[in-house]
């Protein structure tokens, strides 16, 4: 009898402090930046987004998304036996995100540790879980992907200060006779680190390097379109199912534009297509589980329907993880 990894409760969390695109154009008209909500719409889909508090890091979003899961879930914090944080942007150097959520929630002893795959984390985080479930090492896994992307950006670049916000989601796995991931495909090319990075770093005291986000769009959101077709298709083909099979695509939200060409190079009818980039803005490994979350909470997504989640970023890496919800 094959062992699946159910997910059997989501949760998510997005700070108070929510932003137009009109409110952060006058914002950043103020420090001269010139932008406009029609821009951002048309060019993204982008509306809103949040951004964390200062005091507020990615260890306290996630602990929040993680409350949020083991409740919908109906297991306590003690029931886990591995926690895995996707982010890349976290509150220390070391120790991990995911140390710092376990004792938050008040637990201690399973292994607990971070994975860094910028937008694609999330689905890195989720098939290694599936992994260590799958091969009798965990039965109940707590993966959160949690960024505060509002502290690695140059609010004085207009091309990328207006795409990104902050937030965490989380989903509880459980080992399961009962269907659940179905199949998982992972990726990574290392020659295109240069076009979406922070290339700063910590050297002796001091930061060497520039610690904000670069990214040449029009080349990420080239190979964007690309990948996430190739790896829906690989996942697709390692579960012997179809494009047809799919429910839902909630791939990582980042344009409304290359989720529209993912949606259409799968021949894939527009509305299976799960937004929430709108709301959120790119979200980096947040965006996929905060809208999963979203789609549970609103009843949109339903037990039985089959999701197909997909990522892309720096790195680049790139994956998916089919799965039945
Ligand atoms: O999370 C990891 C994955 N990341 C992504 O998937 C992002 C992928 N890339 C993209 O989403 C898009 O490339 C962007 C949204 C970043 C940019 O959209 P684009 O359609 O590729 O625009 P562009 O970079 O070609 O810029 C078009 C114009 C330029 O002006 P000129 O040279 O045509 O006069 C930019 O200077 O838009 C200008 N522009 C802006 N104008 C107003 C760039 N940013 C802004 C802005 N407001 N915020």
């Amino acid at each position: 009898m094959r062992t699946y990894s159910r997910i059997i409760g989501t949760g998510s969390y997005l700070p108070e402090k929510r932003l137009t695109n009109a409110e952060l154009a006058a914002e950043l008209a103020q420090q001269g930046v010139e932008t406009s909500d029609d821009w951002i719409v048309e060019r993204t889909g982008i509306r809103a987004r949040h951004f964390a508090a200062e005091n507020q890091g990615s260890s306290d979003m996630a602990t929040e998304a993680a409350r949020q899961a083991l409740t919908a879930a109906g297991i306590t914090p003690d029931d886990l036996d591995l926690i895995i944080v996707a982010t890349s942007t976290p509150d220390m150097v070391f120790p991990s995100v995911a140390t710092m959520v376990q004792h938050k929630l008040g637990t201690a002893g399973c292994p607990a540790f971070d994975v860094q795959a910028v937008c694609s984390g999330f689905i890195y985080a989720l098939t290694v879980a599936d992994a260590m479930i799958q091969s009798g090492s965990a039965k109940r896994a707590l993966v959160i992907g949690a960024e505060v992307f509002s502290r690695i950006l140059d609010f004085t670049d207009r091309t990328t200060c207006v795409l990104f916000g902050d937030g965490a989601g989380a989903v509880v796995l459980e080992a399961s006779e009962t269907t659940g991931i179905l199949a998982t495909d992972l990726h990574a090319d290392g020659k295109y680190k240069d076009i979406l990075c922070v290339p700063g770093h910590v050297n002796r005291g001091a930061i060497l390097g520039d610690p904000v986000l670069k990214m040449d769009g029009p080349a990420v959101f080239k190979l964007a379109v690309g990948v996430l077709e190739e790896t829906a298709r690989a996942c697709l083909l390692k579960a012997n199912l179809t494009a047809a099979d799919i429910d839902w695509l909630i791939p990582h939200q980042a344009n409304i534009r290359i989720m529209q060409s993912t949606v259409k190079k799968l021949k894939m009818s527009a509305d299976k297509l799960v937004v929430t980039v709108d709301q959120h803005g790119n979200t980096s490994a947040a965006s996929i589980p905060l809208a999963l979350d979203a789609s549970v909470r609103s009843g949109k997504i339903k037990r039985g329907d089959t999701l197909m989640l997909e990522g892309v970023g720096g790195g680049f890496t790139w994956g998916a993880v089919l799965l039945n919800y």
